[in-house]
């Protein structure tokens, strides 16, 4: 059999697709939490906020052209993410055709030994948020004219489950970017100990910033802060 030259064939194509397509969705997830952020501003100026996201891209582009582009990059990026992972994972272990006997702990960062339960627990998530805060099906208002009200119906403080659910995958989600992000941040930094470490601290630091960011919202409704 000839050796195929398709990038995807090799472990380098593959880790490739992991990053580029990593990097987008942390793309996303910034801008979505800036935007998220925009809730303490106030209603008015949130709800504006969520029908300008229909139009960004007019007029060069009809009315929610852009965001139906994007949802479709979100979602190729998704699955191009979970593909490589999935085959990376089977070929690791096609490598070592016969388990260990006695299975030894493997060493490495929580979040790396986490990542792909963090990622399940992750896609479960988006299928819910998306079913609550897009469709409105799950959500207690489901008002898409009104995205204020269905963020404060959601994590209003008689529902907690909600804020715990959504807090369980948002650490989730931190320990997966602590880990994706690092391994962006040592690829683009200085290949020694110490830009290791600087790239620990700054992939902690980002994660960290992430979470906080998200979890703000549901914390205010819950606390009356937003209401
Ligand atoms: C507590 C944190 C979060 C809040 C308050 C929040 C809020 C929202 C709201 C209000 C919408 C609907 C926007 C609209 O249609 O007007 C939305 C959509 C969405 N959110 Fe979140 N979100 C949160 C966390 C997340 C996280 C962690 C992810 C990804 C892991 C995420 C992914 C999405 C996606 C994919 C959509 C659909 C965007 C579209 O319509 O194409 N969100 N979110």
């Amino acid at each position: 059999m000839t050796k195929s030259r398709s990038p995807i064939r090799s472990n380098v194509g593959l880790k490739a697709v992991m990053a580029v397509t990593g990097i987008l969705l942390m793309l996303f997830l910034i801008a979505h939490m800036l935007g998220n952020l925009k809730i303490f501003t106030g209603e008015t100026a949130f709800d504006h906020y969520g029908h300008w996201l229909r139009d960004v891209g007019t007029p060069l582009l009809p009315s929610t052209w852009f965001l139906w582009i994007q949802r479709i990059a979100l979602l190729v990026a998704v699955l191009g993410h979970i593909a490589a992972a999935t085959v990376l994972a089977l070929r690791a272990r096609a490598a070592r055709p016969v388990r260990y006997a006695h299975r030894k702990p493997v060493r490495g960062s929580y979040a790396a030994r986490t990542m792909r339960w963090g990622g399940v627990i992750i896609l479960l998530f988006v299928i819910y948020h998306i079913l609550d805060l897009t469709t409105g099906h799950l959500n207690p208002q489901g008002d898409s004219s009104n995205p204020y009200g269905n963020v404060v119906a959601d994590f209003a403080p008689e529902r907690w489950y909600v804020t715990l659910f959504y807090t369980l995958a948002i650490v989730a989600l931190g320990f997966h970017l602590r880990h994706g992000a690092f391994s962006a941040f040592r690829s683009l930094g200085q290949q020694t100990p110490r830009g290791e470490r600087r790239a620990r601290a700054a992939a902690l630091v980002f994660a960290v910033a992430l979470c906080a960011g998200y979890l703000a919202v549901p914390f205010a409704v819950l606390t009356g802060l937003v209401a």
